[in-house]
């Protein structure tokens, strides 16, 4: 039976915010007149985030040949648009490595899948001459978050959706709009609304599994879209519905994008999992 919009809303207030030190490094980065001193006096009161950052800038997927030891130097290596993107992962991974039921992923899946998304985002603006990756690096890792909140409900019709998936051959989105009304991306729009995070980031998390229909961010909302397939072929923390949602042509179509661009994606994703710390 299909879930009232209010509930869906009230469980979205029942989860903790966003961590204030996140928002502030969002606002700044996005601010031209920011120093880069404002930005690590913000990132240095969090301890927690200070550290997760640190470990990520010194993960062999930034690929920098010496350690990164402070923020400051973070900072100004990876330039702004990266520190957001680090800033980010390291304040959702504990929502990301919280055990999601519904979904059946292992633990600690779904925060892998999103890394990899994340990861595959930015490759994917980076073969395609696209001046995005770290937004997308972002929404990649945020694309999925409407599972935490609709998890709980599709625990609770779990089996009879995988039944019909075989019976009506409708795509896993599909099926959760039919049964529960709304489908993860739609509801991972409201999170990301109700976190206040920019409108970008908002609709390509909402578009995810239908970019083209994405008002002002198609573009992105494909990337991400493609992205995710592309981090669900890996088999890497996905849960049930990881292979019924195919990459939709309209997305390859709109990027222009070659097969061969997508195995060169396939193979950076492949490399960089060769890095233990990857997902720490
Ligand atoms: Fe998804
Ligand atoms: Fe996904």
């Amino acid at each position: 039976m299909p879930v009232k919009l209010e509930h869906i809303l009230k469980r979205i207030q029942a989860l903790p915010p966003l961590p204030t030190s996140a928002m502030r490094v969002i606002a700044l980065t996005k601010n031209p007149q920011t120093s880069a001193r404002e930005l690590e006096h913000v990132i240095g009161q969090d301890p927690a985030l200070a550290a997760g950052m640190l470990r990520q800038a010194n993960s062999a997927y930034y690929g920098y040949a010496r350690r990164i030891s402070s923020l400051q130097e973070a900072i100004v290596v990876l330039g702004f648009q990266a520190t957001q993107g680090l800033a980010m992962a390291s304040a959702v991974a504990p929502f990301l490595k919280t055990q999601i039921v519904g979904y059946e992923i292992e633990h600690d899946g779904l925060w892998k899948h999103s890394m990899l998304t994340a990861m595959a985002a930015k490759s994917l603006c980076r073969k395609l001459k696209l001046p995005y990756g770290d937004v997308a690096f972002t929404a990649g890792l945020l694309h999925d978050i409407g599972k935490l909140v609709i998890s709980i409900y599709v625990q609770e019709v779990g089996s009879y959706l995988l039944e019909k998936v075989t019976d009506a051959k409708l795509s896993y989105v599909e099926l959760e709009e039919k049964v529960i009304g709304f489908n993860h991306a739609t509801v991972g729009g409201f999170l990301a609304k109700g976190w206040n995070l920019p409108n970008d980031l908002v609709e390509s998390i909402s578009y995810h599994h239908a970019p083209t229909s994405s008002q002002n961010h198609a573009e992105l909302a494909s990337v991400i879209h493609v992205a995710n397939g592309l981090a669900s072929l890996l088999g890497i923390g996905g849960g049930v519905d990881s292979f019924l949602n195919p990459i939709k042509q309209e997305a390859l179509d709109l990027l222009s994008i070659k097969e061969s661009n997508l195995e060169l994606i396939i193979s950076d994703l492949g490399e960089f999992l060769l890095d233990p710390t990857i997902f720490s």
